[in-house]
């Protein structure tokens, strides 16, 4: 067996990858790439999603207790990478990325056009992980378009998946008897 240290994580992916957007107290905003993410309630609706306390991202969460959940379709994946290899600090991503920011319906961080999937999250608790903040979050809102996502689950082979690094993968269905 292959002992894994500070690779363990790989071992709960492939994850799905969303981009996080996230706004600050003086309306600036952000978006990055994330996979460390799960839902934690279905009543009430809740989520978690952790973000390394380095990151750009971090900082305006922590100013606003506001995120975006985008879920980015198979021809993001260039946008993923930009999203997830550079800072908000230095550069405007949805310029860089070519992505459209559209209006929320309920927080005042933005939304990316053409995603396939939004949930809108207000946080509730800040957990000290370690490395990372866990954002516990309330979601407020949540959609998907019906191109991608049908009764009830992802279409496979059009969202992409985070398996480590620069890898996506696409997943197949099989039914479990
Ligand atoms: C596919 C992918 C998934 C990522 N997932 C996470 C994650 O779950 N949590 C995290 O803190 N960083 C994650 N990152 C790294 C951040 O996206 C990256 O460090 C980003 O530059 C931070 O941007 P910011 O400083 O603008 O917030 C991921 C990167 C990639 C490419």
């Amino acid at each position: 067996m292959l002992a894994l240290k500070e690779n363990f994580y790989r071992l709960l992916h492939p994850k799905i990858v969303f981009l996080l957007t996230s706004v600050g107290k003086d309306g600036r905003d952000n978006v990055m790439s994330c996979a460390w993410s799960t839902p934690a309630s279905e009543e009430p609706p809740k989520v978690i999603v952790c973000v390394s306390k380095e990151h750009y991202t971090a900082e305006l969460i922590l100013q606003t207790g506001e995120f975006a959940i985008n879920i980015p379709t198979k021809d993001m994946v260039k946008a993923i990478w930009i999203c997830g290899s550079k800072s908000g600090r230095n550069v405007d991503k949805f310029k860089e990325a070519n992505l459209k920011k559209i209006k929320a319906s309920k927080i005042s961080a933005p939304l990316i056009e053409g995603c396939a999937g939004f949930i809108e999250c207000k946080v509730s608790e800040t957990v000290d992980a370690g490395e990372c903040y866990a954002f516990l979050a309330d979601v407020l809102t949540a959609r998907a378009d019906e191109k991608y996502f049908k009764k009830s689950v992802w279409i496979p082979h059009t969202i992409p998946m985070h398996l480590g690094g620069r890898k996506v993968v696409y997943f197949e269905d099989e039914k479990i008897s």
